[in-house]
């Protein structure tokens, strides 16, 4: 651990609040948010005025509902001490109902106000609930008067996926300014709560060194890949429906994108930072898809071995079609008009069953001006990358060429590295922890504003389009690193992708 690292002060609890959690018994509320907020409270960044409302479709006693809210902890926390698990336990509450009830709002409205149970009069509404249950829920809240700010404030936390093209976004956006404030909406993207992608801002806007470089004139190209060994699991259903562009491409990798190519804000103020991220995207040229896999590539994945595991292809994943035409994996190539990075391409990929998982962007930068080495053609030396790792190992580290001892000249890749977790010891995080706090404290920083979302969604409307009858799939065999197109469709321009952990 490193002794001189300059901190922040620690940051202090959150406002009193009270959280409500839709879809309390689902599987975010489980595996995500009750963690982190166990996480949050060992931290000490819940305040004593804190509660907790679980609201589902399930009828269950308050009892029923703290054991199995400790049964979750223990599973799916890391790190759980009881006594922490009781202080939660301890401010829990329940409601079974339907989503499109009044009744069950009307219960909320009792439970929210009960004098004796004294919670605070702040709410943050989180929205776990399938996608198609957000406006209705947001109407119901609105109906029943609970996002009304006159005794405190009323926060509503949007999942993605936030609508599923231009038209269906442009309508939820509608429907939600129509019951809230555009300062209430916090739409959600766990992607910006991971350290890793903050820290590309702290990276760049922190250190003086690395913007100089930052730019066409040395920047060869970037690489962004989210790549998961991890096949649709239990979610088939959803995931036939919605395919990777959809359900990775447009939200998480258009973030990773923007904070790794948007101009310096001029402050840390929340729409500052979002004024950057969505002028970078709306630089984003305009797809034209003139051919297979012109500038995109997709494909979907069949039988193969992953982890030394046999696992079966897509279409024999519970709740998918026999015949699917949907894609888990996609590649795309990118450019981006503006002054900074005009003729650089970005090339951004993600897949699910790939031989490993790892979340990466790689800025390659232009080869040295002219070959010193004439012995060591320059064609054969490896570039200079900047690899920020994403996850897992989290870090960063820059690829360059040093000279082999020896008294003739020859040159080999070394690699500067640093991690996360030699520094800075590794956290229980979930990725959620930093985005609650945020919502608590009123910070939208690491949020959707309505235009993102609308302009991540202009961006992929020409594929969506091209896609639409399921044009175009290429296959690859579970554990392989997707389907050989997409290697010709960085190959064409004389590139190739780099291995990741290499
Ligand atoms: C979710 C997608 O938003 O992100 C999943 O719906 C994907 O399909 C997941 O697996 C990836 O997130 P992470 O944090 O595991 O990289």
């Amino acid at each position: 651990m490193a002794d001189d690292i300059k901190t922040a002060p620690r940051p202090v609890p959150a406002d009193p609040s009270t959280m409500v959690i839709f879809g309390a018994t689902g599987d975010l509320a489980k595996r995500k948010l009750l963690p982190a907020l166990y996480n949050l409270a060992t931290e000490s960044l819940l305040p004593e005025q804190f509660a907790v409302v679980g609201v589902a479709r399930q009828t269950m006693s308050i009892d029923e509902y703290r054991d199995k809210v400790s049964r979750d902890l223990e599973e799916f926390g890391t790190a759980v001490t009881p006594g922490r698990c009781d202080w939660l336990e301890s401010r829990l509450a329940y409601i079974g109902g339907e989503f499109d009830a009044p009744e069950t709002f009307r219960k909320l409205a009792e439970v929210l106000a009960d004098p004796e149970a004294k919670r605070p009069a702040n709410c943050l509404f989180y929205l776990a609930v399938p996608p198609n249950l957000f406006g209705t829920v947001v109407r119901q809240l609105g109906d029943a008067g609970l996002l009304d700010e006159r005794h405190g404030w009323r926060r509503v936390v949007i999942e993605k996926p936030f609508g599923r093209d231009l038209k269906t976004a442009r309508e939820l956006n509608q429907l939600l300014a129509e019951e809230l404030d555009e300062h209430q909406i916090y739409r959600i993207d766990h992607y910006l709560g991971k350290e890793t992608v903050q820290n590309v801002m702290a990276f760049r806007f922190g250190n003086g060194i690395f913007e100089p470089v930052w730019n066409r004139r040395y920047v060869d190209h970037v690489q962004i890949t989210v790549a998961e060994t991890v096949g649709v699991e239990q979610r088939g259903a959803y995931y036939d429906r919605t395919g990777a562009l959809r359900d990775v491409v447009q939200n998480h990798m258009f973030q990773l994108l923007a904070i790794t190519a948007m101009e310096p804000p001029n402050s840390f103020e929340a729409d500052a930072v979002r004024d950057e991220r969505e002028k970078l995207l709306r630089a984003i040229h305009p797809l034209v898809v003139d051919g297979p896999a012109s500038v995109a590539v997709r494909g979907q994945y069949t039988a193969g071995t992953v982890d030394w595991e046999k696992v079966p292809g897509y279409r024999e994943e519970p709740h998918v079609a026999a015949d699917s035409h949907t894609e888990t994996y996609a590649a795309i190539k990118l450019k981006v008009d503006n002054w900074r990075w005009a003729g650089v391409p970005f090339y951004l990929r993600t897949g699910k069953r790939l031989e490993a998982r790892a979340s990466e962007i790689v800025v390659q930068f232009r080869p040295a001006p002219f070959s010193l080495f004439r012995e060591t053609p320059m064609a054969n030396l490896d570039p200079n990358q900047l690899v920020i790792r994403v996850q897992p190992n989290e870090g960063i580290a820059l690829r360059f060429l040093a000279k082999v001892p020896g008294p003739d000249v020859r040159l080999g890749t070394v690699r500067m590295d640093f991690s996360y977790a030699d520094y800075f010891g590794l956290k229980s995080n979930t990725g959620y922890e930093t985005l609650l706090y945020d919502v608590m404290t009123g910070d939208s920083t690491l949020f959707h504003r309505a235009d993102i979302v609308e302009t991540g969604w202009t961006v992929v409307e020409p594929l969506l389009d091209a896609w639409r009858n399921g044009d175009g799939l290429a296959f690859y065999p579970a554990g392989a690193w997707g389907p050989s197109e997409a290697d010709a469709l960085i190959g064409r321009d004389g590139r190739q992708w780099r291995m990741p952990g290499d």
